[in-house]
């Protein structure tokens, strides 16, 4: 799509459109992603490739868009945005990163020129990107006509040391799954899934989340080499709670996915046992996973207040930025 000619051939920058579940692009990708990972988020292990395969596969409901910045072949940066088909009609979001040994040569510019074309003709209004708070992404967001518009937290588990023990909840039964919702469950999952309508980055929102909605998306996780690990809480009718998720992989670190609660159940540490009980079973069944990483809004006070009576510690300030296209 995009070219543009310097005064040195070698430096000739192009952006292409890829697609993000080929196996190629995250061949292509990987070296320059591991980089960045290691420079922007110096704490964690080495990136695998299912970190980087699930970032950019097609997930339930959404368009995905991958475009990738060349410096003549070498590939510099990239961006991943994912747009809702059914809600947020006006947006795409996602990631968009220049690689370290890259940057202050003009390809994040060229990149964010290259999305706005991209975007307008998809007939969507604005970019939102996720990125560490970096004095680098403030200015860049300020000279190309971005904002700052939400922070967020990243928290971190450590699954090598016991979960605190939590308090009784009485009567909820906790059951358990991996790849699969038991078919006897699924219903209740779905309707529970589909009161949270929170925005994830480039995923769809879940309202209105249907039984065969919830068999894509697991069936995602399994296609990007992911292990979901999931408990739910049955009240004595039968009636579903909450539930809690988290995904392991070919890695130390592991995500927490969702937790929710029924509104009329909460604050009755239902949502802290859950969660306990989730981290305590994959812990002992993937001794690869060290630290469960989760990403928290910062006004999110009842998910941050549950994250930290189990442990967890604020380690990083993500924000994300607005650019209008
Ligand atoms: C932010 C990022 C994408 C910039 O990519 P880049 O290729 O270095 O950006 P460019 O060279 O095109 O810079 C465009 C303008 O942004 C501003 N800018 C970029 N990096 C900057 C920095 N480190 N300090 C101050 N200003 C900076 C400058 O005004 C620059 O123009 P100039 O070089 O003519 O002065 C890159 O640093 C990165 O990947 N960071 C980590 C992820 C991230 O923050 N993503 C974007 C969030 S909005």
């Amino acid at each position: 799509m995009r070219e543009t000619a310097s005064a040195c051939l070698n430096d000739h920058m192009t952006i292409r459109v890829l697609d993000g579940d080929d196996p190629t692009t995250i061949d292509l990708l990987l070296p320059g992603f591991r980089a960045t990972m290691a420079h922007d988020l110096p704490g964690d292990p080495p990136a695998p490739p299912a970190l980087l395969a699930r970032l950019l596969q097609r997930r339930r409901g959404t368009d995905r868009l991958v475009l990738v910045v060349f410096r003549g072949e070498r590939p510099v940066g990239y961006t991943k945005l994912g747009m809702d088909l059914h809600a947020d009609l006006q947006r795409a979001h996602g990631s968009f990163w220049v690689f370290p040994d890259e940057r202050r040569a003009g390809a994040g510019r060229e990149l964010l020129a290259a999305v706005r074309d991209e975007v307008r003709s998809r007939g969507r209004a604005e970019v939102l990107v996720d990125a560490p708070r970096t004095p680098a992404a403030d200015a860049f967001a300020a000279t190309l006509g971005g904002e700052r518009v939400a922070t967020n937290v990243r928290n971190r588990l450590s699954m090598r040391d016991p979960v605190p023990a939590v308090g009784e909840t009485g009567t909820v039964r906790l059951v358990r799954w991996n790849e699969r919702c038991p078919d006897e469950l699924v219903e209740a999952y779905a309707a529970l899934q589909s009161g949270v309508d929170a925005v994830v980055n480039g995923q769809a929102r879940s309202a209105g989340l249907s039984v065969a909605d919830v068999r894509i998306a697991e069936g995602e996780a399994v296609r990007a080499e992911h292990r979901q690990y999931a408990v739910a809480g049955l009240a004595p009718d039968g009636r579903m709670v909450g539930f809690s998720t988290l995904y392991v992989r070919d890695s130390p670190l592991a995500d927490a996915g969702q937790t929710v609660v029924a509104p009329d159940c909460r604050r009755r540490g239902v949502g802290t046992l859950l969660k306990r009980s989730l981290v305590t079973w994959a812990a002992a069944e993937n001794p690869q996973a060290v630290v469960l990483q989760a990403w928290n809004p910062q006004d999110n006070t009842a998910i941050l207040a549950l994250n930290r009576r189990l442990g967890f510690e604020p380690d990083q300030v993500w924000s994300t930025y607005r650019f209008p296209v």
